[in-house]
């Protein structure tokens, strides 16, 4: 699988092309968070939001369906006794409704065959009233980290600007949602509402 193959070298690219973009955008989700917090992350990767948000919340369960991203993560959180790592794809998650006071599902909606899927089952696991975070890279297409990931042979299933990433919550019937954008060579709009069920 792609994620499994490049994981090794994920961190490199990251920080290399897009270190500032992530240092603000990692800042700024675990600012979200509240110490009595139990939090989902899902398509972790290797670790790069979870390391943020566990200092700062009392339970932090921490999800990707590729083995190889995961051993990262589980690497990086080796010393955080709040953080459980587990195998999970965001499409089916393997959690009862309602369980979580917060989700943050960093950069993956745009590589999914059904992002509204993924979006319903965050809002399906998030306790009512609880928080949804979605940051995805925008202009991603046009970066020279796409091409890098392309020649790799990752498959993105769509490339998002601002405006179409307040399109997509928009066509899911999401209208009340606070953005936030970490600016830099490939910026990251945060998407974060609320679940009101
Ligand atoms: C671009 S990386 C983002 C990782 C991390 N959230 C970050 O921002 O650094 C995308 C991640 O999504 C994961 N992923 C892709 N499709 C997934 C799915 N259906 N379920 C769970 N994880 C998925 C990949 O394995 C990969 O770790």
């Amino acid at each position: 699988m792609f994620w499994n193959r490049i994981a090794g070298v994920y961190d490199l690219i990251e920080n290399i092309y897009n270190g500032k973009v992530n240092a603000d955008v990692t800042d700024y989700v675990a600012s979200l968070m509240e110490s009595g917090d139990s939090v989902l992350e899902c398509a972790c990767g290797t670790g790069m939001f979870s390391v943020k948000i566990a200092p700062r919340v009392r339970r932090l369960t921490a999800t990707d369906f590729a083995d190889g991203m995961l051993k990262r993560t589980r690497k990086k959180c080796r010393d955080m006794h709040n953080v459980f790592v587990s195998k999970g794809d965001i499409t089916a998650l393997e959690f009862e409704d309602n369980k979580f006071d917060k989700v943050v599902a960093a950069n993956v909606i745009h590589l999914l065959d059904d992002p509204a899927t993924a979006v319903a089952e965050l809002k399906r696991v998030v306790k009512p009233g609880g928080m949804i975070i979605i940051p995805t890279y925008i202009h991603f297409g046009k970066s020279a980290a796409a091409s890098v990931f392309n020649k790799a042979g990752a498959d993105f299933k769509r490339h998002f600007d601002a405006d179409t990433y307040e399109e997509f919550f928009k066509e899911l019937g999401i209208t009340d949602v606070q953005y936030h954008v970490s600016e830099g060579r490939m910026p990251c709009k945060v998407a974060v509402f609320t679940n009101e069920k």
